[in-house]
């Protein structure tokens, strides 16, 4: 067949605002909206000026009422449990119905930030569900992060209630939540008026009284009292969430999410982009604190009318490298989504995929990757193994949903390892130089998108839109810079090829080393510091910390580079996989005193590096490689 692609991105061209009005047709709005965009509005322009609508509404209701109630909405599949659970539509639509009920006892009403700090289970997502429904505003916190970074959180947001539980679990350990929590709210100055804990089994956490509820008395008082919440209609441009992602300082960015643009680009990338069909089985490997977890675990594949599968496990050691394939053969899943890494992490314990054998996976027609660069023998070794089309696809916290893909429901484009192949309708991507003009086929540039942004991706940083200005729109005016370098072929395929910012890709994770700078800078005995971030053949980079001593530090080097890697750990979180410290000397600056940091990059990957004409005292950068080479760093160059 061939691919469709072509006539439906010049039918966004040719008209983006026809193009997305008939997207919206396929959801159930409260009022039309007056204009479909609205280029005075906003920082950029709204989408969906004057309509209102509820999200939760068109993910559950809208299917119960279209006769899908007894469809299985959400399947929760924990091999840390050893336990399984199905909602169906039905189901799921009544739990939310309820917690919306108890939040709103609690004070919740639309506009309120309510912050979710939650493990894998599917409380998290009747909490989110939940919020929408109210017309509240979620603000989800990765379970990995620390204390630290919650507060940080906290004080941005200012949320009215936090809901959480007494535990996570990772491999081997119990993650216990509520410490956490508690300390976060002990250092941020805003302070919850209510939190809402969900004792699991393995914990139980104690409850502060007048400030903790526990869920399952609250939950159970309100369903026997038959209290349910309705939805409330919001507007289209109303936030539905914030979700901080890592920026260039230790304060992280609130990426908003509106209500309208979201629902209408998600709903039409899972038939154009994914090729999914309602009622069928979607997964995306991911966690519900990242924004994979947030657009394809839960709403994008609701408001398809699909099943969603929410998996608290890893790829491997849950309990062995067939996990994956387990899942898809045991709920006859039809696409899956997650990170290159995890795909590293089955090949490097599985080489020969003998797991695979031992499922059916008839139903199963395409992995979907992205979160990082798909490295082409990953992609040819899924291929072979599993026999079906590997897509690699990119996007951002930021936008919420891809902007390159292959449109697996337009018809698939031929497949050019090491691209995520072509813009989607809704992005216009050019490749800029310095002289913001754009560039020759082939050539490396900054990638960008020409304003607007299509309806999903951010309309803002949450109150601040002159961040929002500064970070994304300053450097190319009239267009969203991507921060991330590649180019476009012959084809027009795109090829993503490094951030150009500080912003590292650990196992899908992003992280800043800037913020990792900031928290070595605090240890006592640190002068100076720069973090980079180094290949791994699993994870595909992690950080590397190079720290100079103050001056008569007479402490041992190598019990001050276990404290920097424990303060990293403590103030971040285990998620930031900080486990290399350096002591160094010096470090390479250039004579304005600019440290270094993509030299020392190469110098750590074995690459050929050329030394910076402005380098202050070449002779540092043998210095780095020695001391890289002590701690069993450096690779062949
Ligand atoms: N709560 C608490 N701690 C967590 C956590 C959570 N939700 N998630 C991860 N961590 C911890 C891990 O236990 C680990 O701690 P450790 O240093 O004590 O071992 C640390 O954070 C790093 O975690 P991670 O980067 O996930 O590494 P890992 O070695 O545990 O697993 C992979 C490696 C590749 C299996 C895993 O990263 C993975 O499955 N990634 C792909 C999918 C994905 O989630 N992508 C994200 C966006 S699509
Ligand atoms: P996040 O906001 O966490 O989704 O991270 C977004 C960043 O991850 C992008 O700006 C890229 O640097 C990187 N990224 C995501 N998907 C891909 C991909 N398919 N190929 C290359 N890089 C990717």
């Amino acid at each position: 067949m061939s691919s469709r692609y072509h006539q439906v991105y010049e039918s966004w061209e040719k008209d983006p605002e026809a193009f997305w009005a008939e997207a919206a047709q396929d959801l159930v709005w409260t009022k039309p909206w007056d204009t479909v965009f609205d280029a005075s509005d906003g920082v950029y322009g709204r989408w969906f000026v004057g309509a209102e609508c509820n999200t939760a509404y068109n993910c559950l209701d809208r299917h119960v009422f279209a006769g899908r109630a007894g469809q299985a909405a959400l399947i929760y599949d924990s091999p840390v449990t050893d336990s399984q659970q199905t909602y169906t539509y039905g189901e799921l639509t009544d739990a939310v119905a309820t917690l919306a009920a108890v939040m709103k006892k609690h004070g919740v009403t639309k506009g309120d930030r309510v912050i979710v700090y939650m493990p894998m289970i599917p409380e998290a997502v009747i909490g989110m569900l939940a919020c929408a429904r109210l017309g509240a505003v979620h603000s989800v916190v990765f379970g990995g992060f620390a204390a630290r970074e919650l507060a940080t959180r906290i004080d941005d947001c200012t949320p009215k209630m936090i809901i959480s539980a007494s535990c996570g679990i990772e491999p081997g350990r119990v993650v216990t939540y509520k410490p956490l929590l508690d300390e976060a709210i002990e250092i941020s100055s805003h302070k919850p008026s209510a939190c809402l804990v969900y004792q699991r089994p393995m914990e139980t956490a104690s409850l502060v009284p007048g400030r903790d509820f526990d869920w399952a008395a609250e939950t159970a008082a309100a369903d026997a009292a038959g209290e349910k919440a309705d939805c409330v209609s919001v507007a289209a441009t109303d936030p539905l969430y914030i979700l901080y992602t890592s920026g260039t300082t230790g304060q992280p960015k609130g990426v908003v999410r509106d209500n309208g643009g979201h629902m209408v680009a998600l709903k039409w990338s899972m038939d154009a982009v994914y090729g999914m069909e309602p009622g069928e089985v979607y997964w995306a490997a991911s966690d519900v604190g990242w924004v994979v977890g947030h657009s394809y675990i839960v709403y994008a594949p609701l408001l398809h009318g699909c099943t969603t599968i929410l998996f608290e496990g890893k790829p491997v050691g849950t309990p062995d490298a067939g996990t994956f394939w387990r899942v898809i053969s045991e709920h006859k899943v039809s696409a899956l989504f997650t990170a290159p890494t995890a795909f590293r992490a089955i090949k490097k314990e599985d080489p020969e995929g003998s797991f695979i054998g031992q499922y059916d996976m008839n139903h199963f027609r395409t992995l979907f990757l992205a979160g990082e660069r798909a490295d082409p023998d990953t992609v040819q070794w899924a291929e072979d193994m599993l026999k079906v089309p590997v897509i690699d696809h990119w996007w951002q916290t930021e936008t919420g949903w891809p902007i390159a893909a292959d449109p697996m429901g337009l018809g698939m484009l031929p497949v050019k390892l090491g691209s995520p192949t072509v813009p989607m309708p809704g992005y216009d991507v050019q490749i800029l130089d310095e002289a913001h003009e754009p560039v020759e086929a082939g050539k490396m540039g900054s990638i960008c998108v020409k304003l607007p942004l299509p309806p999903g991706c951010l309309p803002t940083l949450w109150g601040n839109d002159q961040r929002f200005r500064d970070s994304y729109l300053r450097e190319f005016p009239g267009f969203y810079a991507t921060a991330d370098a590649g180019y476009k072929d012959e084809d027009g395929y795109l090829y993503i090829m490094a951030r150009t910012d500080d912003i590292i890709n650990v196992a899908g994770h992003r992280l800043s080393t800037g913020a990792m700078e900031e928290v070595l800078a605090s240890h006592p005995d640190v002068a100076e510091c720069a973090v980079v971030g180094i290949a791994d053949s699993m994870k595909g980079q992690v950080p590397a910390g190079f720290i100079v001593l103050k001056s008569g530090v007479t402490k041992d080097l190598a019990e001050i580079e276990k404290e920097v890697v424990q303060l990293v750990r403590q103030k971040i979180g285990p998620v930031a996989a900080f486990k290399i410290a350096i002591t160094v000397g010096r470090l390479p600056k250039t004579r304005s005193g600019k440290i270094l940091r993509g030299t020392m990059r190469s110098i750590a990957d074995g690459e050929a590096y050329r030394t910076p004409a402005t380098i202050d005292d070449p002779a540092i950068l043998d210095e780095i490689s020695e001391a890289l080479k002590e701690h069993g760093v450096a690779r062949a160059g």
